[in-house]
């Protein structure tokens, strides 16, 4: 306590009045009662330990990488949806979808309904070819892609997809092979077309 006989409490006391002073090595060591700021720190690091432990365990508060993934799919959508209002559909236009998770998404929905029959549900290749392997038969630019599905490859048994699928979800299932290509993924069919970039 640093309360001397009078009651006030300014400043370390005289060693004489202080009972609980202790000497060591001459040097003296008196029982100071800790800034309330001092205290302040450490019971709320406690407290912020405690809620954030329970945060974690509950899910209730994100990992920084969460919240990383979480910023970049809206600043994505963002460019996304400024691809598609300005409404020309070009490389860059094909490649910023092709970074939106969400219509990744709605093209994955419609690969797997429409696609997968022939090109596999991983999209390695069956009737169709191997959509994840760097060789393509009709070119690998998101634009040449777009054409192939949009109009597809009759003579060869790739139906024309424009028609029956319309236009934005040739464009988001376009988006999803753009996500998935070069994925190579395991037990796909063997290359067929030219090695592209
Ligand atoms: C009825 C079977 C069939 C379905 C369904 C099908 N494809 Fe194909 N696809 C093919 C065939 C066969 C080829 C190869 C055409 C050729 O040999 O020129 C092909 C080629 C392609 C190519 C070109 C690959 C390259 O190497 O250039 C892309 C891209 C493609 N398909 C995407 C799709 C997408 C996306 C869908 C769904 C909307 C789809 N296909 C549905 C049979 C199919």
């Amino acid at each position: 306590m640093t309360t001397d006989s009078h009651g006030s409490s300014r400043g370390p006391e005289p060693v004489a009045a202080d009972h609980d002073a202790h000497a060591y090595d001459g040097i003296i060591e008196h029982d100071n009662k800790l800034p309330l700021w001092w205290q302040l720190t450490l019971y709320g690091a406690i407290v912020f330990a405690m809620v954030y432990w329970f945060g974690r365990r509950l899910d209730a508060i994100e990992t920084p990488l969460q919240a990383y993934t979480r910023e970049v799919a809206v600043q994505r959508a963002a460019d996304a949806e400024e691809a598609r209002k300005r409404g020309t559909i070009d490389d860059a236009m094909l490649a910023t979808l092709g970074k939106d998770p969400a219509t990744i998404a709605q093209g994955k929905a419609v690969f797997t309904a429409t696609c997968a029959p022939c090109h596999r549900a991983d999209a390695g290749g069956n009737i169709g070819p191997n959509l994840t392997d760097p060789y393509w038969l009709h070119g690998s630019k998101p634009v040449d892609i777009f054409h192939t599905v949009h109009d597809g490859v009759p003579a060869k048994g790739m139906p024309t997809w424009g028609p029956q699928l319309g236009e934005d979800r040739v464009e988001t299932v376009v988006a999803y092979v753009l996500s998935i290509r070069d994925a190579n993924v395991a037990g796909g069919k063997a290359p067929q077309g030219a090695l592209e970039e």
